[in-house]
């Protein structure tokens, strides 16, 4: 399992350092039934706002010692066919999920950006305090 976890000015909870979005799965370790329940149960109870849901999805995930991937990027018409959506059901996301698997079976491109070190920004550059002319911190 790859540990990349999350550089923070102050200690955060660890689910939230050490969740991280991998490209390499195992295609060989299937997820347990009682997991996939667990996920389908943290994202229950979000109603309808998917980002609470996908987030849950993941925290959970990583509570478990598996892996989620969200992505927008993938053939839409193609999900839909597959899993027999309605007409008036449009995906919008998946969420790959699973155990880590092995980087050395990435494409080249994709080896480097797995094993880096994550990089966050400066709270500064996205949190204020009392206005927009004092950034966080400073
Ligand atoms: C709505 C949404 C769509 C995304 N689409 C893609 C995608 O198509 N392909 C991809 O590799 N990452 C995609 N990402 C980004 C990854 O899920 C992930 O958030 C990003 O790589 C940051 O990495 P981290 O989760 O390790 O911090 C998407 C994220 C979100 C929230």
């Amino acid at each position: 399992m790859m540990k990349k976890t999350a550089n923070s000015s102050v200690q955060i909870d660890h689910l939230l350092a050490e969740r991280w979005s991998p490209r390499a799965f195992d295609p060989d370790h299937a997820i347990e039934d009682e997991k996939i329940t667990a996920l389908i149960e943290a994202a229950h109870g979000t109603q309808y706002e998917t980002g609470a849901a996908s987030e849950n999805i993941c925290l959970q995930a990583t509570s478990m010692g598996l892996f989620a991937h969200r992505m927008g990027g993938f053939d839409a018409e193609r999900t839909r066919e597959v899993f027999k959506f309605p007409q008036d059901i449009t995906p919008i996301a998946v969420i790959a999920v699973g155990y880590y698997g092995d980087t050395s079976k990435l494409d080249a491109d994709f080896v480097e950006s797995e094993q880096a070190e994550r990089e966050r920004k400066p709270l500064q550059k996205n949190f204020f305090k009392g206005d927009f002319d004092t950034p966080y911190g400073s």
